[in-house]
């Protein structure tokens, strides 16, 4: 992938995606902007994750997948809708994960698309079901004491790896939260894109604070390792609905944690 080929790449995934939650509808062009700054940054700091299937020269599916430290991400993985089926998206897939083949553990967020599942089955990942939970939040106890947290060493704690670079992008896009033990980005309307703690109990009122002083937050990728989420996103009234799924490879589900669909 080159950096030229990142237009096509929006363009192809956005219509995909859309395909299989069609719910979710088309990215706004804030959306849009998010993505190309994203999926730039991955492009620049793992040029060897990113691959694309080209067609002529046209861009026809692309993978973006990343390195960090011992662990191996994908980012963002799809075919162009009329293509798919075809065996395209099995060579983007083994292209990719030869760049994490040095890697013992690996993580993804998977769509409900069977034909995403067919290949992250095949390449040794366990599926585990993800909700994402949504409705009017109501909370009452919002506080939140704020502290200081090594990021990356509490990453390494909960989720194997640190984020490394992927903080400053996370930073630039959603805002930061931090207490003793533990740290939030949240969304403009309070959905948390990343959240990670020492314990059950910050992360519960990390999420309790998220949820109290956001406009509309929802509570996605929500799996059964994290009980706490679930509960408290319950108890604030929000409904689960079905998002697809949590792959790993080599390591269980991080928690408490809960990731952000293209950084994990
Ligand atoms: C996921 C995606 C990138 C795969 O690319 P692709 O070119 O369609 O994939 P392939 O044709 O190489 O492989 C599809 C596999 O699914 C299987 N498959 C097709 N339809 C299926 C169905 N209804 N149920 C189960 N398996 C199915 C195929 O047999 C094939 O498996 P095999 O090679 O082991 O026989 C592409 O389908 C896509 O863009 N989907 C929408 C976006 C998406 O969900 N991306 C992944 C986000 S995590």
């Amino acid at each position: 992938m080159a950096p030229a080929d990142l237009d096509a790449a929006e363009r192809i995934s956005d219509a995909a995606y859309g395909d299989v939650e069609p719910s979710f509808g088309h990215r706004s062009a804030a959306g849009r902007e998010r993505w190309l700054r994203r999926t730039g940054h991955l492009l620049a700091t793992d040029p060897g994750g990113c691959v694309v299937a080209v067609a002529g020269d046209e861009v026809v599916g692309f993978a973006v997948s990343f390195r960090r430290e011992t662990t191996w991400f994908l980012a963002s993985y799809a075919v162009r809708l009329d293509l798919q089926g075809q065996g395209i998206g099995r060579q983007l897939m083994e292209a990719a994960s030869s760049y994490g083949v040095d890697c013992p553990r690996a993580m993804l967020s998977a769509s409900a698309d069977p034909k995403a599942e067919q290949r992250y089955r095949a390449a040794g990942f366990t599926l585990v079901p993800q909700w994402r939970f949504a409705g009017t939040a109501r909370v009452e106890d919002g506080s939140l004491a704020s502290g200081t947290v090594d990021l990356d060493a509490l990453d390494r704690q909960v989720r194997g790896s640190g984020h490394g670079p992927d903080h400053a992008i996370l930073a630039a896009q959603f805002r930061l939260v931090t207490t003793d033990g533990g740290y939030a980005y949240l969304d403009e309307d309070g959905t948390p894109a990343v959240l990670c703690a020492h314990d059950d109990d910050t992360a519960r009122s990390l999420l309790r604070n998220a949820l109290a002083t956001g406009s509309a937050p929802t509570v996605a990728h929500v799996t059964d390792a994290n009980p706490w989420a679930r509960a408290v996103a319950e108890e604030a009234g929000l409904v689960a609905q079905p998002s697809g799924s949590l792959a790993v490879r080599g390591m269980e589900p991080p928690a408490p944690y809960l990731h952000q669909g293209a950084l994990l």
